[in-house]
């Protein structure tokens, strides 16, 4: 186990944590989650709850990329910094415990913590690591495995290379081999929208082609 300790204005995490839940975060996401697509939020499925009863998933506004996108990088950046050398190697052996993608370069492994852990959930890297801040001062510890948001993350992963082991089965497709990743589903948000009445026609289409 080891922590980084990273020091960021305090007030600045409180505001861009995002999916932490975290009891300590005062800018705890607020409960009055907003449906997209709908004006005022009232898109969404057919069948309602009654108002302030949380028995369906929820869709809430996308949160702010751009702000939890300059907290990421800070935080890659220190833990850069503590294994200044190493980015080559594989992360299995350079972090203490890592189950999946342990023959991924360090490098990689934390471009797909920022990019598909990250910023494709909405979340920043205290929204899924255990952290403590006291006076303003970060400490995060990657390798601890209780927050809940970690342990599912974990069946995320299982779960998307299930899906990508099924996917090249099927010799069928236009594209011989799409690759399935976190981005593919969540966009950008924990919740997303599982209907096309949810979304709107500013919204990016449901398949973009790729090349190779
Ligand atoms: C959506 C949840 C989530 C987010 C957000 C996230 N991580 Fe992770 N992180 C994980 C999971 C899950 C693992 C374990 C991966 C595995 O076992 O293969 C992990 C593992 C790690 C490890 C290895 C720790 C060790 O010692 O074994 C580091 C370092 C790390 N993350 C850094 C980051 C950084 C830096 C960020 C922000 C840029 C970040 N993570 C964002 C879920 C997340
Ligand atoms: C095949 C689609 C799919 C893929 C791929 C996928 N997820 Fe998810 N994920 C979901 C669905 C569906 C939910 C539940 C959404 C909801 O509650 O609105 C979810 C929920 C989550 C949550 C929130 C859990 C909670 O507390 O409610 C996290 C965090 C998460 N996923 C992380 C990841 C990560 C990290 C990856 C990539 C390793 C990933 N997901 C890949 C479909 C997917």
């Amino acid at each position: 186990m080891r922590s980084w300790s990273v020091a960021i204005a305090f007030v600045v995490v409180g505001t861009v944590v995002g999916c932490a839940h975290a009891p300590a975060t005062p800018a705890a996401a607020p409960a009055t989650a907003q449906r997209p697509g709908g004006e005022g939020g009232r898109g969404g499925e057919g069948a309602r709850p009654p108002q302030g009863v949380a028995t369906v998933r929820r869709a809430p506004a996308p949160p702010n990329w751009e702000r939890q996108d300059s907290v990421r990088k800070a935080l890659m950046a220190e833990v850069l910094a503590t294994v200044a050398g190493r980015e080559n190697e594989p992360a299995g052996t350079v972090f203490k415990n890592v189950k999946f993608s342990k023959n991924m370069p360090v490098k990689d492994f934390l471009v797909m913590m920022d990019e598909q852990y990250g910023r494709s959930v909405g979340a920043t890297c205290t929204g899924c690591h255990a952290n403590t801040n006291v006076g303003g001062v970060l400490k995060v510890d990657y390798a601890d495995d209780s927050p809940k948001k970690k342990q599912i993350s974990r069946l995320m992963e299982q779960m998307t290379q299930t899906i990508n082991k099924e996917l090249s089965k099927n010799k069928g497709l236009d594209q011989p081999y799409i690759r399935s990743t976190c981005v593919m589903c969540h966009r950008g948000t924990e919740h997303m929208p599982t209907t096309m009445k949810q979304l709107k026609n500013s919204d990016p289409p449901p398949q973009t082609r790729q090349k190779g």
